[in-house]
């Protein structure tokens, strides 16, 4: 019986690892056969290309990178993952949750091609190329961690980037790249009917236990009783 696949998506300090971990303990709770992963894996040796794009080796303007062969670089991170740790637990049953996914190909490298036929093109071929050509599991759920852009942009302020540098990767550090993303939210979500989960109320982050509990009734209305 295969399980259910379960993707945590939002921007940059949204609140994925926050929330995942905390979903986790809950469905574990629960007695249900549950595991995390998160994307891009930066502790395997699968995600060196991913890790040399961020630091800006293949150039330091995200924009002037290939989307197709940066989606290929996470792509095979995921497919990596995928087949070492958590495709028979799927197979068999499991819930897994992750920590971004596609979703995240989607955002960051949709957001390359301001034409909205070449965005379409793009989207059609990177599902067919993870989901159907690298038999990537396509997701039971996704859920939008969904943080307004002036929030976003408060959180950002100060942050320091995962991938070494001072100022944040090759994406972090793009300003108007903030405000691209939440448009391609719109229209991600419009387009595969993503859940949005929202974080915020009032121009305030809501607390963590109730974004935990949308969240929790959102992944629990899709898991088989
Ligand atoms: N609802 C919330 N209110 C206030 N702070 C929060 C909330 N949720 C998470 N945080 C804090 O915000 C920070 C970022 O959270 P977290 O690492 O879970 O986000 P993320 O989406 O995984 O971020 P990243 O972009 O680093 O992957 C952490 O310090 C976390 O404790
Ligand atoms: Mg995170």
């Amino acid at each position: 019986m295969q399980g259910k696949l379960i993707i945590i998506e939002g921007g940059d300090g949204s609140g994925k690892a926050t929330q995942t971990k905390l979903l986790q303990e809950h469905l574990q709770k629960d007695g249900k056969p549950v595991q995390a992963v998160s994307f891009p894996n930066y502790d395997s040796d699968s995600s060196a290309l991913v890790r040399m794009y961020l630091r800006g080796d293949f150039g330091t303007d995200a924009d002037a990178v290939n989307p197709y062969a940066a989606s290929a670089f996470y792509a095979v991170d995921r497919f990596a993952s995928y087949q070492m740790y958590w495709k028979s637990f799927l197979q068999n049953g499991g819930v897994v949750l992750a920590d971004r996914y596609t979703t995240s190909n989607m955002l960051y490298q949709m957001i390359k091609f301001n034409d909205s036929a070449e965005r379409s093109a793009y989207l059609d071929w990177l599902e067919d190329f993870e989901f159907g050509k690298m038999g990537l599991p396509r997701p039971d759920l996704v859920c939008l961690l969904d943080v307004p852009l002036d929030v976003t942009e408060r959180l950002m302020a100060g942050r320091q980037g995962k991938t070494g540098g001072a100022t944040g990767d090759i994406h972090e550090k793009n300003e108007s790249f903030l405000h691209k993303c939440h448009d391609a939210y719109d229209e991600l979500t419009d387009r595969y009917g993503w859940k949005r989960i929202a974080c915020t109320e009032d121009g305030r982050m809501r607390s963590i236990e109730d974004i935990h509990a949308d969240l929790y009734r959102a992944v629990t209305a899709v898991l088989i009783p």
